[in-house]
């Protein structure tokens, strides 16, 4: 048993036949593009509905939520957390939670790690009670796979293309604290996190994204390993290695 803060989080079984990936990592990682290319992949091969989704601001109304967090004046950390915990529960509830009930493949460009990585960590808000608030919010609903793309803080500023919000302009500490606490939670859930090195090309990220995500879902859905690895070619190991 680690000491680590960021103890595996005990999914409830899953909870229908979607299923349910998550991608996390710093700003600027490239979530946005590796969630949408390993969804249009996963849907091609698995021939299956794929929702492409986001947190903060995947539904209509977190498109509301979404400018209050980012872009308003300063708020506490409580009402910080609070608010993405309200729009995750209604994200799940009213999007996810439906999708995977119609067996789709959901991808969410963030989940509930975001919340531990960033508004946990100080002495004030416990991953404890960010885990506790999130899992309440969600019914306890988690991702299958999470995929980590992991990005010095200095190689995802540079890709910043739009003036940064109120959490890119936080500042250097802030964000290698939150790059240390990903590494930490995928270190004490290796089970759940495929974590890839995101300081490649756009084709090279994917390409790794694919072959941890086929790997896992090999593992977990035995009836998809033939047809994933068949796809895969010559970019990885058998699935089962
Ligand atoms: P996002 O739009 O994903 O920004 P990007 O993909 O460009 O990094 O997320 C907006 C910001 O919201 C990001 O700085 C991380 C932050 N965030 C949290 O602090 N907690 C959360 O629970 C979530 C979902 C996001």
């Amino acid at each position: 048993m680690t000491d680590s803060p960021y103890l595996p989080v005990t999914a409830a079984p899953h909870a229908a036949h979607g299923v349910f990936i998550s991608f996390e990592g710093g700003d600027g990682c490239g979530k946005t593009t590796q969630s949408r290319l390993l969804g249009q992949w996963l849907g091609d091969v698995l021939d299956r509905e794929v929702v492409l989704t986001r947190e903060p601001g995947g539904t209509s109304l977190g498109k509301k939520i979404r400018p209050l967090i980012l872009h308003d004046e300063d708020m506490g950390p409580r009402a910080e957390a609070l608010l993405y915990a309200a729009d995750r529960s209604h994200h799940v509830q009213s999007l996810v939670r439906p999708a995977l009930a119609r067996g789709a493949i959901v991808v969410t460009d963030r989940y509930l790690d975001s919340s531990l990585a960033y508004q946990s960590g100080g002495r004030e808000l416990t991953a404890d009670d960010i885990r506790g608030l999130s899992l309440w919010a969600t019914q306890g609903l988690m991702p299958v796979v999470t995929v980590l793309l992991d990005i010095s803080p200095a190689a995802g500023a540079a890709r910043f293309t739009d003036a940064p919000d109120r959490l890119e302009s936080a500042g250097d500490e802030f964000h290698e604290r939150t790059r240390q606490a990903y590494l930490d939670m995928a270190a004490a859930e290796p089970e759940r996190f495929v974590t890839v090195d995101a300081h490649g090309s756009i084709e090279e990220i994917a390409a790794l994204v694919r072959a941890g995500v086929a790997r896992r879902l090999a593992a977990i859905f035995p009836e998809l390993a033939e047809r994933l690895a068949s796809r895969l070619g010559g970019e990885t190991a058998p699935l089962n290695s």
